[in-house]
C-alpha cells in the first residue's frame, strides 16, 4: 500500500489522521519537531490500531534535513502537511516566526515533492482565511478576506504558493482543506488535544474547568449580535476531520480531481453558540461548569459555519459525529490524561 508522508503526525489533528490512514492500510511515516506535540502520542497510536508508524523527529526549518528525508524516503506518494504554529495569539506577537515556520518549511517540502514522478498534496487550512464572511454559511467561494492575523496569514500565503506551484509543476496534485473548529477526541480516549500551557481554544479549556485544572471559563462576551449573544462557530468533530483527510488524499491518488488545486471546507455545517457548547457538555459529563461572563476577545468574528456542499457531493464525505459525541469523547480524553 502507498506510503504517506504525514509532517505534524504527533499533533491533534495529525494523530488522528494518521490513525485513519493506518485504518485503510496505508504505511505512514511521521515527521515531527515535537515543539507542540510528544513522542507519547505513538503509544496511543499503536494502542488504537495496532501498528507503531515510522517516526522521524525532524525540524523542516532545516533545509538539508528535509532534502535528506526526502531522498531516504523517494517511494512517497502522498503528503498530508499539519506541521505548523497555529497559535493566533502567539502569530501577532512573534510574526516572524509565523511566517518562517508555517510558509519556509512548505517550500522545501514543495520543492522535494517538485522532484517525485508524481505527488499528492494535502494542505492543512483553516475557515479563519475567511475572516468575517459576508454570507453564512461560508461556500468555498467566499472572498479571502484580509487575514486577522499572521497565523491566519500564512494560511492564506500558503493556498497561494501550492496554487501557483500546482500550475507549473503537472506531476503536483493539490487539495487545501480548510477546517471549521476541530474538536473532541478519539473514542479509545488514547489520543487527543494536548495543549501546551493555558489553553486558548474553547474546548480545551471547559473540559480543563471540569477536571479542576481550571478556576473557570470566561466567556468572551454576550453582547454579539447572534440568538444568546455569545459567537457562533462549526465545531467539527477531529475523528470525521480525519476521515476527509483520506478520502481527500484517495481522491488525488485515484486521479478523481477535477483540477490540480483545489478547495474544500470541512465542517458540520451547523453553528453552535459558545453557551451551546458549555450547555453540551454539561448534559453529557453531568458536571456543571464554572463560568464567566467578561469582555469581547480582541479579533473574534462573530459567526461562522460552514457550507459543505461541496465536501459532501465532491469527496462523498459529510460528519456523522456530533457536538455531544465531541464534548463526551472531550471529557473521557481530559479524565484520562488528568484524572
Ligand atoms: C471559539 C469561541 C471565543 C476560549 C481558532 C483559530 C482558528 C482555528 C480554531 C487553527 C470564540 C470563545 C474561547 C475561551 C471563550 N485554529 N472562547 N472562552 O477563535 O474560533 O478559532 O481556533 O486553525 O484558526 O482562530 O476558536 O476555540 O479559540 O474560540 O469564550 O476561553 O469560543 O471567543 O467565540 P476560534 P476558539
Amino acid at each position: 500500500m502507498d506510503k504517506i508522508l504525514v509532517t505534524g503526525g504527533l499533533g491533534f489533528i495529525g494523530s488522528h489522521t494518521v490513525v485513519e490512514l493506518q485504518n485503510e492500510g496505508y504505511e505512514v511515516v511521521i515527521i515531527d519537531d515535537l515543539s507542540n506535540s510528544s513522542e507519547k502520542v505513538l503509544e496511543g497510536i499503536t494502542a488504537i490500531t495496532g501498528k507503531t508508524p515510522i517516526f522521524e523527529k525532524l525540524d523542516l526549518k532545516e533545509k538539508s534535513k528535509v532534502e535528506a528525508f526526502f531522498a531516504k524516503h523517494n517511494d512517497i506518494k502522498g503528503v498530508i502537511h499539519f506541521a505548523a504554529s497555529k497559535a493566533v495569539g502567539e502569530s501577532v506577537k512573534e510574526p516572524l516566526l509565523y511566517y518562517e515556520n508555517n510558509i519556509g518549511t512548505l517550500v522545501y517540502i514543495l520543492k522535494e515533492l517538485k522532484k517525485l514522478p508524481e505527488a499528492s498534496f494535502i494542505f492543512s487550512s483553516s475557515c479563519t482565511v475567511y475572516g468575517q464572511a459576508d454570507e453564512l454559511p461560508i461556500t468555498e467561494n467566499a472572498p479571502v478576506k484580509q487575514a486577522e492575523s499572521p497565523y491566519g496569514n500564512t494560511k492564506q500565503i500558503g493556498e497561494e504558493i501550492i496554487r501557483d506551484t500546482c500550475k507549473v509543476v503537472p506531476s503536483l496534485k493539490a487539495i487545501a482543506l480548510r477546517y471549521f473548529n476541530p474538536v473532541g477526541a478519539h473514542e479509545s480516549a488514547e489520543i487527543g488535544e494536548l495543549p501546551i500551557g493555558v489553553p486558548q481554544n474553547l474546548v480545551p479549556f471547559i473540559t480543563q474547568t471540569a477536571i479542576g485544572l481550571r478556576e473557570k471559563l470566561s466567556v468572551f462576551g454576550d453582547d454579539y449580535p447572534t440568538p444568546d449573544g455569545t459567537c457562533i462557530r462549526d465545531y467539527i468533530h477531529v475523528v470525521d476531520l480525519a476521515k476527509a483527510h483520506v478520502v481527500a488524499l484517495q481522491r488525488l491518488l485515484g486521479n478523481k480531481n477535477k483540477a490540480n488545486y483545489e478547495t474544500f471546507n470541512l465542517g458540520t455545517g451547523k453553528g453552535s453558540s459558545v453557551l451551546e457548547v458549555v450547555k453540551a457538555f454539561e448534559k453529557v459529563s453531568g458536571e456543571k461548569l464554572n463560568y464567566q461572563i467578561v469582555g469581547r476577545r480582541e479579533g473574534d468574528i462573530i459567526s461562522a459555519y460552514a457550507d459543505t456542499t461541496k465536501a459532501n457531493d465532491e469527496l462523498g464525505w459529510k460528519t456523522k459525529l456530533t457536538l455531544d459525541d465531541a464534548m463526551r469523547s472531550a471529557w473521557k480524553w481530559e479524565q484520562k490524561v488528568r484524572g
